[in-house]
């Protein structure tokens, strides 16, 4: 399973592209925001640090044509740009226009239920992002249409890849490994608690405290 990092600071995309533990970056308008910084300044720089890693940057755009006339813009920042839109027939024309017409990738974001996932494969998106957290907030299961986007992707072969997106736990990324989601994008806060167990921080202490002994 792929990680990407769910985030626009640049400074926790450094700390976290060195170390190859990450492939690819997401952001939304919400986190260039928070950012501090212009859209495309920050795009560019992300692109900066992290290679040839996929980087996605949306469009604010709601019409089909200016949204294809944004994503244009956007990919020419880097080649490693994947033009984010909304799941809307608006952003699935762009979506498709922007394969067929440029060969430029899309992630297709705001997906809350099957068929629309399923659309998404049919305008040709490269990533389908199904929200997860933001389910759960209301009450229903995001696992579950991470689940049932697998079966129906695998009923009919669609290679549009499932990014499971609105991480909040520990527990969305173990099911969505178990489940078979090609990818998860996490925020940062998320990604360094998944490395640590309170066992591994006591075993380590008493190994340490036993090397000190034996020399
Ligand atoms: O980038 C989209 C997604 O990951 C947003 O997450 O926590 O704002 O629902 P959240």
């Amino acid at each position: 399973m792929d990680f990407f990092i769910d985030t626009a600071d640049t400074n926790e995309i450094k700390q976290f592209a060195s170390t190859r533990l990450i492939d690819g970056v997401t952001t939304n308008p919400t986190l260039i925001m928070k950012s501090g910084k212009k859209h495309e300044q920050v795009i560019a720089e992300i692109c900066d640090i992290v290679g040839t890693m996929p980087v996605s940057a949306e469009v604010l755009a709601t019409e089909a044509k200016e949204m294809i006339a944004e994503g244009r813009q956007l990919a020419k920042i880097a080649s490693n740009v994947v033009v984010k839109v909304p799941l809307t027939l608006d952003g699935l024309i762009a979506c498709e226009k922007l394969q067929s017409e440029d060969g430029i990738a899309s992630n297709v974001t705001l997906c809350f239920n099957v068929n629309q996932a399923i659309m998404a494969a049919k305008a040709g998106a490269k990533y389908i992002s199904p929200f997860i957290g933001r389910l759960d907030d209301i009450g229903l299961n995001g696992l579950g249409l991470i689940k049932d986007i697998r079966t129906a992707y695998d009923n009919y072969g669609y290679k549009t890849e499932i990014l499971g997106a609105s991480i909040r736990s520990a527990h969305h990324i173990t099911q969505c490994s178990l489940i078979g989601a090609d990818v998860v994008t996490v925020p940062p806060s998320v990604l360094q608690k998944i490395i640590k167990h309170p066992l591994t921080d006591i075993g380590l202490a008493s190994f340490l405290a036993d090397a000190a002994k034996s020399n």
